[in-house]
């Protein structure tokens, strides 16, 4: 593939990309303990996996990591409910380039997952479906039906990828959650965070996972996690405010 690798602290490669200028991955945490720890991990240790399906949806498909290692996890903890994946992504030609994607160990049992990806947009078997959807994920928002359990908010960093972190994106992402939905994601940022609070999600710490914290969201207020007091830091900080569409289209 065209794009250059890079070796990432666990030994999985990751890429970087030119349009954003960042890598797809935090090279310190590693791109499989990345997805592992601070999204695959958490999101199934708060959610119900007794439920005959769930749906998730991967904000955005990048390399698959976050997909693949969903799957991964399902295997390695028999996960027995079928698993609805759904991720938007705008870099079509990447997404077709993965057949060649040096993937760690764990991840090469799905192969054929990303072989299908790759070539058709699509995999589907008895126990998952995943649909790429090819295009932004803001409209995707606007126009999809389906609500999710979990949602891996893992888009480039909100200073180089703004408009997938603003309280208008929130709000479109927030009325497609389940009640009891998970969202992870990698950011740690006041304005992420109030974005996200603004929209009536609730948010919590991570649990402690050996990698750098992020945040934990849910429209609901029983997570067993520490909550987080927007209100107080808002008080403490009175010139934070959340990401605006209107600053950066
Ligand atoms: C940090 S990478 C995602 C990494 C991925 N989750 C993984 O596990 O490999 C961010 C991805 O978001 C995509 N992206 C950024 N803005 C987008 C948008 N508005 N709509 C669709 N895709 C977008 C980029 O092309 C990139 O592939």
């Amino acid at each position: 593939m065209a794009k250059q690798l890079i070796e990432t602290e666990d030994g999985s490669y990751t890429c970087r990309s030119e349009r954003f200028d960042e890598c797809y991955h935090s090279t310190r945490d590693g791109a499989l303990q990345e997805s592992l720890k601070k999204h695959i991990e958490p999101a199934f240790s708060l959610i119900d996996t007794s439920k005959k399906e769930l749906t998730i949806l991967d904000i955005c498909f990048g390399l698959g990591y976050n997909t693949l290692t969903t799957l991964y996890y399902a295997r390695q903890h028999d996960l027995r409910c079928k698993l609805r994946i759904v991720s938007p992504e705008f870099d079509e030609a990447l997404v077709h380039s993965l057949v060649d994607f040096p993937y760690p160990e764990a991840l090469q049992p799905f192969k054929r997952v990303v072989d299908a990806i790759a070539a058709h947009g699509y995999y589907d078997d008895e126990k998952v479906r995943v649909d790429v959807v090819f295009g932004d994920a803001r409209d995707f928002l606007k126009t999809t039906d389906l609500k999710f359990d979990i949602a891996y908010q893992d888009a480039f960093s909100p200073k180089k990828n703004p408009l997938l972190w603003t309280k208008e994106y929130f709000a479109d992402l927030v009325k497609h959650l389940k009640k009891d939905a998970v969202v992870t994601t990698y950011s740690s940022a006041t304005p992420v965070r109030m974005g996200m609070v603004e929209n009536g999600l609730y948010v919590y710490e991570p649990p402690k996972t050996g990698v750098r914290s992020g945040t934990i969201a849910s429209p609901s207020s029983k997570l067993p996690l520490d909550s987080i007091d927007m209100q107080l830091k808002k008080e403490r900080n009175p010139n934070a405010a959340s990401l605006r569409d209107k600053d950066f289209k």
